[in-house]
Parts: C-alpha cells; sequence; structure tokens
C-alpha cells in the first residue's frame, strides 16, 4: 500500500452481518478512513450480503456446496480474495475453518473477533459456556488469525461483567455494542499504521505487546 493510498479492506462472512453494518456506519461517518473492497460470504442467503448491496459495496459467494470438494472450494475462495487486492482481511462471523494456505496468504493482515477472552472459551456456544461455568466474566477479542481455529495473537478484548439476571440473549447483546467499537478501533490502528504483528508479537505504537489491550464494558 503506498502511504497515501487507503487500507483496502475484504470482510467474509456468514450471517447477520451487523459487525459489518458496525463497520460500513463508521467508514461512512468517516471515522474509519479505508477502502471496503468487497464483502465474500460462503452463504448465498447471508443477511450481510444485503447489507453489503445497500451500501453499494461489490460482493461475492463462494458456496461450499458447489464445489466438488474441499481443494476446489479453497482455491476458488483464496482467487476470490485475491482478486480484490486487499490489504486486510477482516473475518467478521465467518463459520468456516479456513484452510492454511490463504491464512498463511495473509498473514499479519486478516483479522477475526471471537466472543471470548481467548484463550479461554474457543469454539462455539461461548455465552452459554461462560453462564454454566459461573463465569464473573465474559468478553469478545480482536486477534490476527493464524491457521490454528480462535487463536493467534490478541490485540484487542471488550470485557463485561456477568450480572445474576443475565440470559445468553443479554450477553450477546451487551458483548456485541463492544465488538461494533472494537473491531473498528483495531481496522483504524491498522490503517493509521499504528499496529502490526511484527515476528508474531502484536506491536502498537512501537510496543509490543504481551497482553492485549482491554476496555471493560462502563455499566
Ligand atoms: C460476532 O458476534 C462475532 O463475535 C462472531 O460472529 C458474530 C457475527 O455476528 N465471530 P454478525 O454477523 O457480525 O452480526
Amino acid at each position: 500500500m503506498s502511504s497515501d493510498a487507503k487500507l483496502r479492506v475484504a470482510v467474509l462472512l456468514s450471517g447477520s452481518g451487523t459487525n459489518l453494518q458496525a463497520i460500513i456506519d463508521r467508514t461512512e461517518s468517516g471515522e474509519l478512513d479505508i477502502d471496503i473492497v468487497g464483502i465474500v460470504s460462503d452463504n448465498p442467503d447471508a443477511f450481510g450480503l444485503e447489507r453489503a448491496r445497500r451500501a453499494g459495496l461489490r460482493t461475492a459467494v463462494v458456496e461450499f456446496a458447489s464445489f466438488a470438494n474441499r481443494d476446489e472450494f479453497d482455491i476458488e475462495l483464496e482467487n476470490t480474495l485475491a482478486n480484490l487486492e486487499p490489504d486486510l482481511v477482516v473475518l467478521a462471523g465467518y463459520m468456516r475453518i479456513l484452510a492454511t494456505p490463504v491464512v498463511n496468504a495473509y498473514e499479519g493482515r486478516m483479522l477475526n473477533i471471537h466472543p471470548s477472552l481467548l484463550p479461554e472459551y474457543p469454539g462455539l456456544d461461548t455465552y452459554r459456556r461462560v453462564l454454566e461455568a459461573g463465569d464473573e466474566w465474559h468478553g469478545t477479542t480482536v486477534h490476527y488469525v493464524i491457521p490454528e481455529l480462535d487463536s493467534g495473537p490478541a490485540i484487542l478484548q471488550y470485557r463485561i461483567r456477568i450480572r445474576p439476571d443475565d440470559t445468553e440473549d443479554r450477553l450477546r447483546e451487551r458483548l456485541q455494542n463492544g465488538e461494533y467499537l472494537i473491531y473498528s478501533r483495531v481496522i483504524d490502528w491498522i490503517a493509521s499504521n499504528r499496529l502490526h504483528l511484527r515476528d508474531g508479537t502484536v506491536v502498537l505504537d512501537g510496543m509490543e505487546l504481551d497482553a492485549p489491550v482491554t476496555e471493560d464494558e462502563i455499566s
């Protein structure tokens, strides 16, 4: 990317796309100075695609069922992404595990947001699992993507204190409001050249992070 060009961001999603919407809204308001170059979904019915179309963004569907095998799907996904020439790939509710070659192709240039305080609770159903465990805190993590699922260097975490009357739905609503804040913030750090991955270590404003930056919900 030349120094005066905007960061080219591609978004991968499978579902409702509320995180995408938050990124679109902040880009349209000028808060995020990026170029959203395309939205790719594995699910043709994802509402996130509709959000993208309404915003006038380029969309593509790479659906697993349309391919004879996993390799063909992976190649098409990698080519679709490559055609968008992204500087940064943002996973926003993308529900497929990416093949190692595509992850490696975007090493240090691919982000995910996962609804837990990683390394705790990788995988699905984090809201149910924290409630069942009786935890005091839940949270969400923006991290660089590596081939292992829901791993990779953590950058920023948003934490909420679990209340006695919390349900999965209430937790999700509070946590997702935090996601909209922190995902855009991390993208902004990258767009403004403040954040890098250097030899597997997160570097923010020239400082190596030995733990993610944290922000707590204001209650
Ligand atoms: C987010 O809550 C994120 O934590 C998880 O998937 C969800 C996607 O939601 N990875 P949406 O599609 O952005 O509404």
